[in-house]
This record gives C-alpha cells, sequence and structure tokens, in this order.
C-alpha cells in the first residue's frame, strides 16, 4: 500500500476543471509579458483572472505566502514573489507558477509553470529553459499504471545531467487534490525501478527545476520563500499536473493553445 489518494471519476472531472483554470491563466499571462512589465503586475493579472473565474489563487496565505503566484526571474530557482520594483528586462527568463483551487467543485487545486522569455534569449538561457521543457516531456513520457515513481526522476536526470545541467533536488513535485501538496513526492532525480508503483487515478505534479550550473540552491534568509541558485546562474522550470492512466497518462494541466514567448521548440506533448 502506498497511500496515496486514486481520485474517482467524479473527483477527476472535478480536478480537470481547477486543472484548466490554471492552464487558461497561465496561457493569458504569457500572452501579457513585456520588457518593463514589473512581477507585481503578473501578480494583479493573475489575482483578478482567477477571482474572475470564480476560483482562488492557492499560493494566497499558502504558509505565508504573501501573493498570489510565484514568480522566478533568472538565477530564482522557484517562490519568487511579485514584488513593484521588480521589473522586467531584455534578456531575462521568468517562471510563472499559476495554482487555482476551484471551491464550486469541492475546492481541487490545478498546478502549473512554464518558464518565458523576455526579449532575445542568449543561447545558454535558450538551453536551460529548452533543456528544463524537455525533461518535464520525458518525466511525462514515463507516466503509466505499472511504472515507478523513481522512472521519472531517473529519465530526467539522466537527460539534463546529460545536457550539463544540474537537477534541484530540494524541491520535488507532489500529489496534489483537495489539498495543494499531498503524497507522493515526486523527485526530479533518482533510480528506475524504486519508489511507490503507479496506479490509475493517482494525480500529481512533475515540475523539474534545471539549473545551468550547480543543482544546489539557497533559500533567502530574509523572506524565507525565494530560492536562488548557489551559484547565481540561471534556473528554469515547467509544471504539469498529471492523472495516471491504464495505458499511460493525461495532462490535467495541458493548454488549449501553445504558449507565446516561451518553449520555442514545441510544448510539452503538443504537437511533438
Ligand atoms: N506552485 C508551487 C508548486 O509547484 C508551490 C508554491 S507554494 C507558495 O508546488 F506558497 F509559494 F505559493
Ligand atoms: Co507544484
Ligand atoms: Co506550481
Amino acid at each position: 500500500m502506498s497511500g496515496v489518494e486514486i481520485k474517482s471519476a467524479r473527483e477527476i472531472d472535478a480536478m480537470r476543471v481547477a486543472c484548466q483554470m490554471a492552464a487558461d491563466t497561465l496561457l493569458l499571462v504569457g500572452e501579457r509579458l513585456r520588457a518593463g512589465m514589473t512581477t507585481e503586475e503578473i501578480n494583479t493579472f493573475v489575482h483578478e483572472d482567477t477571482l474572475r473565474r470564480g476560483a482562488y489563487p492557492s499560493p494566497l496565505n499558502y504558509h505565508g505566502f504573501p501573493k498570489s503566484v510565484c514568480t522566478s526571474v533568472n538565477e530564482i530557482v522557484c517562490h519568487g514573489i511579485p514584488s513593484p520594483t521588480q521589473k522586467l528586462m531584455p534578456g531575462d527568463i521568468i517562471n510563472v507558477d499559476v495554482t487555482t483551487q476551484y471551491p464550486a467543485r469541492d475546492g481541487w487545486h490545478g498546478d502549473t509553470s512554464a518558464t518565458f522569455f523576455i526579449g532575445e534569449p542568449a543561447p545558454q538561457t535558450r538551453h536551460v529553459v529548452e533543456v528544463a521543457r524537455r525533461s518535464l516531456e520525458l518525466g511525462i513520457a514515463q507516466v503509466r499504471e505499472g511504472a515507478r515513481i523513481g522512472d521519472i526522476g531517473a529519465a530526467i536526470q539522466e537527460y539534463a545531467e546529460g545536457q550539463g545541467c544540474g537537477v534541484v533536488r530540494d524541491f520535488v513535485g507532489h500529489g496534489i487534490g483537495r489539498k495543494f501538496h499531498t503524497d507522493p513526492q515526486v523527485p526530479h532525480y533518482g533510480e528506475r525501478n524504486k519508489g511507490v508503483r503507479l496506479k490509475a487515478g493517482m494525480i500529481f505534479t512533475i515540475e523539474p527545476m534545471v539549473n545551468l550550473g550547480t543543482w544546489e540552491c539557497d533559500v533567502d534568509p530574509k523572506d524565507k520563500w525565494t530560492v536562488r541558485t548557489r551559484d547565481r546562474k540561471l534556473s528554469a522550470q515547467f509544471e504539469h499536473t498529471i492523472l495516471v492512466t491504464r495505458d499511460g497518462c493525461e495532462i490535467l494541466t495541458q493548454r488549449s493553445r501553445p504558449l507565446m514567448h516561451s518553449e520555442v521548440f514545441g510544448d510539452p506533448l503538443v504537437g511533438v
């Protein structure tokens, strides 16, 4: 017994709604990003767009997180806090991580993120973003009933390290449902044939954080949220919420059209 919840068809239907909202909000954010914009403006957009759907932005007040979305620029690995003094500059990358809770259908959460280019990226910048995007795609390709959690991390680690990148270990994918973070933990590194065996009806995120340099990172001692790469090199991330099925998986946060300012080489499992 793994202790990981198996969702019923009804529960999966409700989960799809929350996940599609998160996916739509992320799409709209991508279409609005511009050099000169502040991360606070992104926060305002996500907050209002989420409320407009009759939903709640899960990050807001989650363990004291002060904003409605995480905005992680350049060397920020995750949990970047939107700020009115942080302006996007040409050449920057930004991960926007949207999580939406939909109270009208039992309060399920949908969690998805992507990394976007602001202006023209330098070759190394393009590289780390593409490796993160492809890492998610390869992780997703491991998912089916009977596979094991370790298969996901092993596929990602092998690929990303082979591309000369570091894979973050301190933060992992997670089960998700009526709670934002639950079992199982889904590391983006590890060994094949280890860990929880996947069963149809399990739902979890895969969200590899891939660094241009070392995998090591540190939490900001002042705000206790912002995570930075130890060597201050770039970090990129993509995230989907995934349902395990008998013969594979369903990407619950699949987008209805490709993202703008991102994923120049393709969208995870869209048109691939
Ligand atoms: N969305 C993040 C994740 O993928 C978690 C953010 S927690 C917050 O798991 F409090 F920073 F919002
Ligand atoms: Co997540
Ligand atoms: Co997330």
